[in-house]
């Protein structure tokens, strides 16, 4: 295997051993483009990283125009370089946060993300919430996996006492190593292909965000409506895991 496909390769490791149900979640969200806007759709994918979704997108529908958008060198390296051969996936070194992200262009069919809006604030939502409803097309679609905690209540604490269980076993049998978030990350700033671009990520000062409270589903579906989107909804749930949609 090539090497930048077998860097796309380590990524998707890391992250399975992270979320086991994110195959079943792309494999959703890719369903749902494809009943919902057809054969040829314009695709944005949010926080892309090396386009791992974009890909699943770009399988499941090979006439899909695919923008994969993220802010990370290391990340966009490698998804330019291990997606070379998919000239309808293309990637944008923009900040989701950025009102100017109605730049990359309008009338998409759907914006796609996964595991990557949690990096945002309220307030940074509601300028990317703003930006989507600008870009998308009457109709078209939002669909986001990630972990979506609703603000309160008897059933979120359920879902979050169960959701904990469930963690503190994984944690157990987690993998370490290059399996690992923090394995990966070491590994990959060993290797000399992609210094050019850890140099860059540190000029720009690329860090996790801090680890507060998440912002809440209902904040989420508040913030989308604000922005002009006609129905918000969940499409598929796992405890605290979902995919949000939203109809522009
Ligand atoms: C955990 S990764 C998920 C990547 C990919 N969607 C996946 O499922 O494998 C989160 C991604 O969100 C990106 N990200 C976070 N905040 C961002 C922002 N403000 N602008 C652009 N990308 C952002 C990070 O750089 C990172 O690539």
């Amino acid at each position: 295997m090539p090497r930048w496909s077998r860097w796309l390769g380590s990524w998707e490791a890391q992250q399975q051993a992270l979320l086991p149900k994110r195959e079943e979640r792309f494999t959703l969200i890719c369903a749902a483009v494809s009943g919902g806007c057809g054969t040829h759709p314009r695709v944005l994918d949010l926080g892309s990283g090396p386009g791992s979704l974009a890909l699943r997108v770009a399988r499941s529908l090979p006439a899909a125009e695919v923008v994969a958008v993220d802010r990370d060198p290391v990340l966009l390296e490698i998804g330019r370089r291990a997606l070379v051969r998919r000239p309808k996936v293309s990637f944008a070194d923009r900040d989701l946060a950025d009102p100017r992200l109605p730049e990359l262009g309008t009338g998409f069919d759907a914006a796609v993300s996964s595991t990557a809006l949690h990096w945002l604030d309220r307030a940074a939502l509601s300028t990317l919430y703003r930006s989507l409803a600008r870009m998308l097309r009457p109709g078209g679609l939002f669909l986001n996996a990630d972990h979506l905690p609703p603000a309160g209540g008897a059933i979120a604490e359920l879902a979050r006492g169960l959701e904990h269980a469930g963690m503190e076993r994984h944690k157990e049998r987690a993998p370490s190593g290059p399996r690992s978030w923090d394995g990966w990350w070491s590994m990959a700033e060993g290797a000399a292909e992609l210094s050019e671009a850890f140099a860059e990520r540190r000029r720009r000062e690329h860090r996790h965000p801090e680890r507060g409270a998440p912002v809440s589903l209902e904040d989420h579906q508040a913030a989308l409506r604000e922005a002009g989107f006609a129905e918000v909804g969940c499409l598929w749930q796992h405890l605290n895991d979902r995919i949000l949609v939203a109809v522009r």
